[in-house]
């Protein structure tokens, strides 16, 4: 980028839609990993963060080496998409500069993407829809990787058919939802008609169109959005005991920087904990953060990304929360009575779990199914841990 250009943070890019749309398996995709084949029953129950680095997304498009790209790179949130879930949703999106609606092609819009929907005209958030699982269409000829006007190219009549009524009924439902859209390589009003990108996640194809409109479209939509600044914006996803590390919070970073050392505030049930960070560590590039992996260290990390933090006292951070860093010079008790305020609303809004019961019959009963066609052992329900 030129000396004048201000510097922009990686845009932080949600994953929405209904259950089993392909959310997971689309990153697992492009990040080369198989994260959604080791969850419980295919179903994602926790909001999940990868970095995508800019070159990583190069090498997956036709973007050649000399075409700049705005962005360092793209924080990619998976959601969960089980009805149990909306508050995970809603909190995912909340952190987001842009989204990602995944809607199944053999199935058209569901329930949860209209939920999605709601959420996304409620925060003003802009969106691509990836119309996924292209290759489910019958006779569907496989090409893997190729962007998608390629691939439609090799697809014979009845397919090219069916294609064009399946993407037809889906530009009519979002249109009822109050939703112009219009597949990308049509569409000539890109800021006020919402893109469609037809992808497998099986096979890849559209997944390069996807990514080139994320990191080529999207920066120029959202520019102001990703200004870089030095307030830091930080939320809790989740925490976890690590065998050796301890108790750790995985958070999203959304502005600013964390550094070794600065002291924090995070918001319990019991009241504000103040701590210093005694360490930070990021999953490698293209790896989920809640993956148990392999992590790089830091004494400092940038805006967006997500990170694991170690620290004493964070047993009871409440998920969905903020980080709060407190400056040397910044008024602490002014700070604390911040947190305070958060979690009197964390506890207000804190979901009853009527519909865990609905999730974990679901979960069960597809381990099963996988049990009996390999003939392996079936898992006690209350054996399994559930998230909702
Ligand atoms: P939740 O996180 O549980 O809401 O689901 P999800 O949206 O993440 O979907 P997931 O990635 O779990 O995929 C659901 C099922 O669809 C899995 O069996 C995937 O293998 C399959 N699937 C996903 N994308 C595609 C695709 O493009 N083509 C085909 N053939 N199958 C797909
Ligand atoms: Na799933
Ligand atoms: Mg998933």
């Amino acid at each position: 980028a030129s000396g004048d250009e201000k510097e922009l943070r990686a845009p932080i890019c949600c994953i929405l839609g209904h259950v089993d749309a392909g959310k997971t398996k689309l990153l697992d995709c492009i990040r080369g990993t198989h994260v959604q084949e080791r969850e419980a029953g295919g179903i994602t129950q926790q909001i999940g963060a990868t970095y995508l680095p800019a070159e990583n997304i190069r090498d997956r498009t036709s973007l050649k080496a000399e075409t700049a790209i705005k962005v360092p790179g793209l924080l990619v949130i998976d959601t969960p998409g089980h009805e149990s879930f909306s508050k995970m949703r809603s909190r995912g999106l909340s952190m987001c500069d842009v989204a990602v609606v995944v809607v199944d092609i053999t199935k058209g819009l569901e329930k949860q993407t209209v939920e999605s929907l709601h959420l996304l005209r409620r925060h003003n958030v802009s969106f691509i829809v990836a119309l996924n699982k292209v290759d489910r269409l019958y006779g569907w000829k496989e090409c893997t990787n190729a962007p998608i006007v390629e691939a439609l190219k090799k697809q014979s009549d009845d397919v090219k058919s069916e294609y064009k009524w399946r993407l037809t009924k889906v530009v009519t439902d979002f249109k009822e939802n109050g939703f112009n859209t219009a597949p990308y390589y049509e569409n000539n009003k890109k800021k006020k008609v919402v893109n469609i990108a037809p992808t497998s996640a099986e096979s890849g194809e559209g997944v390069p169109d996807l990514l080139l409109l994320l990191v080529r479209w999207l920066p120029d939509i959202i520019t102001d959005k990703l200004a870089y600044d030095d307030t830091v914006e930080c939320t809790v996803l989740e925490v976890n005991e690590h065998k050796d590390l301890g108790t750790t919070v995985d958070v999203v970073l959304i502005n600013g920087v964390l550094r070794q050392g600065d002291q924090v505030i995070v918001c319990t049930k019991q009241g504000p904990v103040t701590t210093i960070i005694r360490d930070l560590l990021t999953p490698h590039p293209m790896k989920e953060l809640k993956a148990k992996g392999a992590y790089k260290h830091h004494k400092e990390v940038r805006a967006g990304q997500g990170v694991k933090i170690v620290a004493r006292g964070l047993q009871y951070a409440m998920a969905g929360t903020s980080l709060i860093v407190v400056k040397p010079g910044d008024d602490l008790r002014q700070a604390e009575a911040a947190a305070m305020q958060e979690i009197d609303m964390a506890i207000r809004t804190t979901d009853e779990n009527e519909k865990g019961t609905k999730l974990k019959k679901l979960v069960v009963s597809r381990l099963a199914r996988r049990a009996s066609m390999c003939k392996l052992p079936v898992l006690e329900p209350w054996k399994l841990s559930l998230r909702t």
